[in-house]
């Protein structure tokens, strides 16, 4: 960030009285787009999270449906700290976001955040490694360390090409888009992991940072560990409160028992137990 920037947040947040670490609010929808079959981009407007929210980030998502508020956890694909907009990329996987699909721009949903631990933003020369909806938070991480100067190298996998549209939304960002497809219709054929190592021992990749399926990021932690690189990886489980006050999403690390709604989602991959 520059100084110029960093008044200019600053200033932001003191004309807004300050800024809690976390806010409830409603935020308007100025856009839903469909990127591929049943995954959407909704943008709405709540400058109290972007201003403050991070690559890595979550928030819980509520739609007033039927007097019930359904939340639902979703990863920050970005924040635009300038217009206050706030974009969620997400897949149809259920009533909850079968719902959020439905809504239309002047439509509004609940937005509680900006909530967790995020990725790493201090790094040299990262490497972003995603699968499926795993992208999305990535998406942020790769804007975010672009507008400070750091061109990350992302290496994206899916089943086939059509799961990765995520090209054209990460070209921008990135020095560099490395693609595999399972059944060989975009890239190369086989999984993240067939051309992780030599990747990695081809360049001076100082971070990798994962965000996917649970296998994929275990099979990327073990290479990193193997070739002794760092590695963070952000984890999904099911949440209650998103708040650390139920315990649904407990896990068992090597530092203890922690939370992926609060200490995570975003952990070392070392402490991890896959
Ligand atoms: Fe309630 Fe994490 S979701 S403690």
């Amino acid at each position: 960030m520059t100084l110029r920037e960093e008044k200019t947040t600053a200033e932001k947040v003191a004309a807004l009285g300050g800024i809690p670490a976390k806010v409830d609010v409603e935020a308007p929808i100025i856009s839903q787009e469909r990127l591929t079959d049943g995954v959407y981009r909704l943008t709405a407007v709540a400058p109290s999270i972007a201003l403050r929210a991070m690559p890595g980030q979550f928030v819980q998502v509520g739609i007033n449906k039927s007097g019930t508020l359904l939340r639902r956890p979703l990863g920050i694909a970005a924040a635009d700290n300038g217009t206050g907009n706030l974009s969620l990329i997400y897949r149809i996987a259920g009533k909850g976001t079968l719902a959020l699909s439905q809504l239309k721009p002047g439509d509004s949903i609940k937005v509680l955040g900006p909530l967790g631990h995020g990725f790493t933003t201090k790094v040299q020369k990262p490497l972003l490694v995603g699968g499926g909806m795993g992208l999305s938070p990535l998406l942020y991480e790769a804007e975010y360390l672009q507008r400070h100067r750091c061109n990350a190298g992302v290496l994206m996998g899916g089943r086939t090409e059509q799961e990765l549209f995520w090209r054209q939304l990460f070209k921008d960002y990135v020095n560099g888009i490395h693609i595999t497809t399972d059944d060989g219709s975009l890239g190369t054929k086989g999984f993240v992991t067939t051309v992780l190592p030599e990747m990695l021992q081809d360049n001076d990749y100082d971070l990798v940072i994962a965000c996917g399926p649970e296998i994929m990021m275990k099979n990327v932690a073990a290479i990193c560990r193997e070739l002794g690189i760092a590695c963070e990886v952000s984890l999904e489980r099911r949440m209650g409160c998103g708040l650390g006050a139920c315990l649904s999403c407990s896990i068992d690390t090597l530092s203890g028992r922690r939370k992926v709604c609060k200490d995570g989602p975003v952990f070392p991959a070392e402490e991890v137990f896959f």
